[in-house]
């Protein structure tokens, strides 16, 4: 079936590039469990489909989204949540083998912040709002905030955001390392969309090997990190597109990637 609170479109000048819409307007683009299953199932698609090369994910001007659907869970019980393991499939964002960015303007609150930090790479507009507010309803966050908080912006960061609830701007969300660009509200989108192209114009092997690489960083220590990384640099060189990056180098042309 269509998706009906998701909108997908193939963009950039050569089409390579997925641009998925969170379009649930009204209610702020909640992740409601349909919306989330309708995005796992189109992440899923877009992986496995040659053609892209990189999927940016975005919402409206006013909510990239404002967290997972509250009135949905309000009357969850315990036993439910719990053996039902409730949002364990948020975690099919993060197993998304192409670079995912987040186009973020608007409120990021709760899941909604979650899910932008499980992308690959943040833009945001200047407009941009950025919190964990769940303390405000009597839960805690649930799909990776206390820990990616703390892991990128360090301890004193995440604990203030986690513990009272408050908002941060784009910038200070750029300076916590949560964001990597802030632009003005209407050009998040076109730059996140050119930022893809640029990534999908490398190879699709190579930067896939990056992307594994970089987040080896996340799971493992420094030696076990750095090994893995020197092997998979390794592996490069068992690759066509390794001979031929370097030829087309030294024969001063562009190279023709064959994903091999
Ligand atoms: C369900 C939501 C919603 C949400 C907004 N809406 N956020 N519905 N779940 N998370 C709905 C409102 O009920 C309202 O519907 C409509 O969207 C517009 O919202 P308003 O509140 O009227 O807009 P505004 O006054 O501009 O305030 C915006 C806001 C506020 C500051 C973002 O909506 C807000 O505080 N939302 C909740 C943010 C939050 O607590 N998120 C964390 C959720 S918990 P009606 O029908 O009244 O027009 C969470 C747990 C994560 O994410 C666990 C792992 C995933």
């Amino acid at each position: 079936a269509a998706p009906e609170m998701i909108k997908i479109e193939k963009v950039g000048a050569n089409q390579n590039v997925a641009l998925i819409k969170l379009n649930r307007p009204k209610a702020l683009n909640a992740l409601c469990s349909q919306l989330m299953t309708e995005l796992s199932s189109a992440l899923q698609t877009l992986d496995a489909d040659k053609q892209i090369g990189a999927i940016v994910i975005t919402g409206s001007e006013r909510a990239f989204a404002a967290g997972a659907d509250i009135k949905e869970m309000t009357n969850n019980s315990f036993s439910q949540t719990f053996s039902g393991s409730f949002l364990s499939n948020w975690t099919d964002i993060s197993k998304v083998t192409k670079p995912v960015i987040a186009a973020v303007n608007g409120f990021a609150l709760g899941g909604g912040n979650e899910l932008a930090m499980m992308c690959d790479i943040v833009y945001a507009g200047e407009k941009a709002q950025f919190g964990q507010p769940e303390v405000n309803i009597g839960t805690i966050p649930g799909a990776g905030g206390t820990q990616r908080w703390a892991r990128t912006a360090g301890k004193s960061a995440a604990m203030e955001i986690c513990l009272t609830g408050n908002r941060v701007t784009a910038q200070e969300a750029k300076d916590l390392g949560i964001v990597s660009k802030v632009y003005p509200v209407e050009q998040v989108v076109p730059e996140a969309i050119k930022l893809g192209e640029k990534i999908a114009s490398q190879s699709p092997l190579i930067v896939q090997m990056a992307k594994e690489a970089v987040n080896k960083a996340f799971e493992t220590t420094l030696q076990e990190g750095l090994h893995y990384e020197r092997r998979l640099f390794h592996v490069t060189f068992a690759t066509k597109d390794q001979k031929e990056g370097m030829t087309a180098f030294a024969e001063k042309r562009a190279p023709n990637w064959k994903s091999e």
